[in-house]
Formats: structure tokens, C-alpha cells, sequence
């Protein structure tokens, strides 16, 4: 196909898994709205339809909890296609969410609109941006205050589905201590949609759903929560994520703030950036998350010890440092960057997050080494995402080694990341 048919293709993707001002991750799969997707949908939109772009950021706040916190599902309209629904979940929001959140893209996300909207001239940009903004800050405090309670500088996952990265060999260690018990019965959606081989393991599921039963019991309550957890990581990916998006709200602040809110945002900065600054790991080449009941380092290579480029400015041996490393694990990829690389134990090619590549993260990958100045690298990363989409089409993700898309098709992110990532060739 050429670059304009998939570019069309990419839109009808998107115009396919609207629901009415929010677009569903892929059909039946995820038939709900998910957080960090509608992030990177939102700046697929902007490309070519800023209102709409608005619109996926606006139906997402609409789940927006009374602490500001931002679930990672909306459920806007009943399914029955997805297993855990809002029954089990057993939330008080006025429209029904799930009770967990996930990665903070929204902030990098509205900044993205909003300059879209200036380029584009739109009339009512400045109003709208400054109520997603105001809903934004609101959720920024709710993650320094609940998920940071003790000022390490970090935000701390309870579940590993608020990672986005749900199986991902960095949980492995944590989530072995979380039993298998569940008070609510497990009925799986998702490997009637895709191979099992692909899916998380049914053990896995058994503790995702514990932990669901452990929080439920807690009345979702930040504070109780915090103590009963039984699963507690102070995660880089999010802390970077989260940083970064302070940096686009300290921006959008300029124009749509108070001095207080320029304080409070450059405070939140710091605090996040010493944060991260003080997992990086020399012998590693890489960021390294904290398991808060262990104590210990996760050392496990995945593609979250690099995320933290899109917060901070690396020195000239991290630098160099990183950009070897991430070349390793391209090495003798047909698609890169693993999100476990090959030479790791925990590989697996196939299986969502122990090895695929995910286009949004090479997104945020490529993002973090132009700011940082590697332009080759991310231009290299870009491309061959790119490639692989126009060479598999717009599959949830993609084998590293022979490059075959896999998962659900017609995934909403992957056209938004085609779009964006396509237009910068
Ligand atoms: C899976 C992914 C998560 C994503 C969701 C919807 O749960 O791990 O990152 O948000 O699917 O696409």
C-alpha cells in the first residue's frame, strides 16, 4: 500500500472503534475506553481532525474520580465481550471505571492538541484546553499523593495492569508473592478473542484479579490501599511518563495557570526528576525499577529502562550508554525494540509483553533519544516502526524476530502511532 492508503487506512481505523466522541482500543478485545490508548489516539486525531482530538481527551475525563484520579476504563456503554466488567470492579463513579489507573499520557497528550489547535486556528481551543488542563494538575496531585506517599520521588504501581505493561517480566518476582486465591470467579474474554499462546497465563490472571478482590475490599480507598498492598513498585516508566507530562503541563501553564500552579508543577518536576535520576544503574546501561516490599532493584531488561529519556537531560556517558544498549537489543531483530530483549531467560516473541514490540513504545522511545539528542537512533526506531505496520498492518503488536504482526487487529493506538510517527519521515 502507499504512504496515502495506509494513512486512510489508519483513519478508517480510527473512525471503525468510535463509540461516540471515544474510540475503543480494538473491537470486542478492549470494548471499552482505555486511558493511556485514548492518550495516543487523541494525537493520532490531531493529525487531521482537532476536534475530535478534544473529544477523546474530554470522554476520558468524564471518568474522572472526585480525587482526581483517572481510571484506566471508562466503561461508557455495557459489553459483554471483556472480562473483568464493572460488576466486578465494584467502583461508586457516576459513570462506571475500573478502580486502578494507568500511565499519565494525558498531560504529554494535551499539550500535543493544543498546539495542533493553534496551528489549525480553531475558535474555541483556548476554553477547552484550559478545562483539561485544570482536570490534568488534578490528576497529577492524586499520583504524587497516592502513589507517592512516602516522597521517594517516585509513583508507585499497586496492580501490574496500571504499568500498560500487564505481563511483563518485571513483575514476575513481585507477583509470585500474590496468591492465586480469588473471592471472584475468573471468566476470561480475551483467549476466546486471540491465541492463548499470546495471552497472559491463567496463573497470572489468578493474581490479577486477587489483587483487583484485595482493593475492592478497600473501598478504593488510596490511603487503605497503600497499606493492604500486596504488590507495590515504584515504576520508572510511570514515574518518566508522569514527569515528562508535568513538563507539558508547566508549558501549557504559561498560558493556562495561576503562579501557583507554576510553582506546584516546577516542584512536582524536580521531585520526579531527582527521582528517576537515582535509578539509573551504570552496569545495566538502563533505569531500573524499585520493588517497594522487597527492597530490592528490579534488574529484569525490559523496554521501561529506557523510558525515562522523555524526562531528563542524560549526561555524555549515559548517553552513549544507552544508545549501545538499545542497540544490543536491536541486534539480529527484524522489528525493534523488544520489550524484553533476546538474549533475556524471559523471552518469549510472541507473548504481549515478554518480547513484542509495541508501537507506541517506540514512540515514546524514539521521543526520549531525539530530546536527548539521538536523533540517528530515533529516526532508525521510527522508520522501522513505521515499516513494520505498512509490512503486518495495524496489529496490537509485532514479533521482534520475524516481524509478524500479532494480537488483536485494527488496534486504534497502532494507526494513531502510523499517523504520527509516519508524518516525521
Ligand atoms: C492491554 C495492554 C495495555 C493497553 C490495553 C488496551 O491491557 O497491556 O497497555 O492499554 O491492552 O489496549
Amino acid at each position: 500500500m502507499t504512504t496515502l492508503r495506509m494513512e486512510e487506512a489508519a483513519h478508517a481505523i480510527l473512525a471503525r472503534n468510535d463509540r461516540g466522541g471515544y474510540t475503543v482500543p480494538t473491537d470486542r478485545l478492549y470494548p471499552f475506553q482505555w486511558n493511556w490508548d485514548s492518550a495516543f489516539v487523541a494525537m493520532g486525531f490531531a493529525t487531521f481532525d482537532v476536534d475530535r482530538a478534544y473529544r477523546e481527551l474530554e470522554r476520558l475525563v468524564e471518568g474522572q474520580w472526585d480525587d482526581g484520579m483517572i481510571p484506566h476504563i471508562v466503561f461508557h456503554a455495557p459489553s459483554d465481550t471483556y472480562f473483568p466488567g464493572p460488576d466486578v470492579w465494584g467502583t461508586r463513579h457516576r459513570v462506571p471505571t475500573s478502580g486502578i489507573t494507568q500511565p499519565p499520557v494525558f498531560g504529554m497528550a494535551l499539550r500535543h492538541v493544543h498546539e495542533a489547535a493553534l496551528t489549525s486556528g480553531m475558535a474555541d481551543a483556548e476554553a477547552r484546553t484550559k478545562a483539561l488542563f485544570q482536570a490534568a494538575l488534578r490528576s497529577h496531585r492524586w499520583w504524587l499523593d497516592a502513589r507517592d506517599p512516602e516522597g521517594l520521588g517516585l509513583v508507585s504501581i499497586l496492580h501490574p495492569w496500571e504499568s500498560g505493561s500487564d505481563n511483563s517480566p518485571a513483575w514476575d518476582e513481585a507477583l509470585a508473592r500474590v496468591p492465586t486465591t480469588t473471592t471472584t470467579a475468573i471468566r476470561r474474554k480475551d483467549t476466546g478473542h486471540v491465541d492463548a499462546s499470546m495471552r497472559p497465563r491463567d496463573e497470572d490472571y489468578q493474581r490479577f484479579i486477587h489483587l483487583v478482590d484485595v482493593y475492592r475490599d478497600c473501598d478504593w480507598d488510596p490511603k487503605r490501599q497503600w497499606k493492604k498492598a500486596p504488590f507495590k513498585v515504584a515504576d520508572v516508566q510511570m514515574t518518566a511518563i508522569l514527569a515528562r507530562a508535568t513538563a507539558d503541563l508547566t508549558h501549557l501553564a504559561e498560558a493556562f495557570g495561576t503562579e501557583e500552579d507554576r510553582t506546584e508543577l516546577a516542584q512536582m518536576r524536580r521531585r520526579l526528576g531527582d527521582g528517576l535520576a537515582r535509578r539509573w544503574r551504570p552496569h545495566l546501561s538502563r533505569f531500573v525499577s524499585l520493588d517497594l516490599i522487597s527492597g530490592a532493584d528490579i534488574e529484569a531488561p525490559t523496554q521501561a529502562g529506557f523510558i525515562p529519556l522523555v524526562a531528563l537531560t542524560l549526561d555524555d556517558a549515559q548517553r552513549s550508554a544507552v544508545t549501545a544498549e538499545i542497540g544490543r537489543w536491536l541486534d539480529g531483530m527484524a522489528v525493534g525494540v523488544p520489550s524484553t530483549p533476546a538474549f533475556s531467560l524471559a523471552f518469549e516473541p510472541k507473548r504481549y509483553w515478554r518480547g513484542p514490540v509495541w508501537a507506541v513504545i517506540n514512540w515514546l522511545i524514539a521521543d526520549g533519544l531525539r530530546l536527548n539528542g539521538a536523533e540517528d537512533l530515533a529516526r532508525r526506531i521510527e522508520q522501522s516502526t513505521v515499516r513494520a505496520i505498512e509490512n503486518a498492518g495495524f496489529c496490537e503488536y509485532f514479533d521482534p524476530t520475524t516481524g509478524e504482526g500479532l494480537g488483536g487487529d485494527t488496534f486504534s493506538w497502532t494507526a494513531a502511532a502510523y499517523l504520527v510517527l509516519g508524518g516525521r519521515q
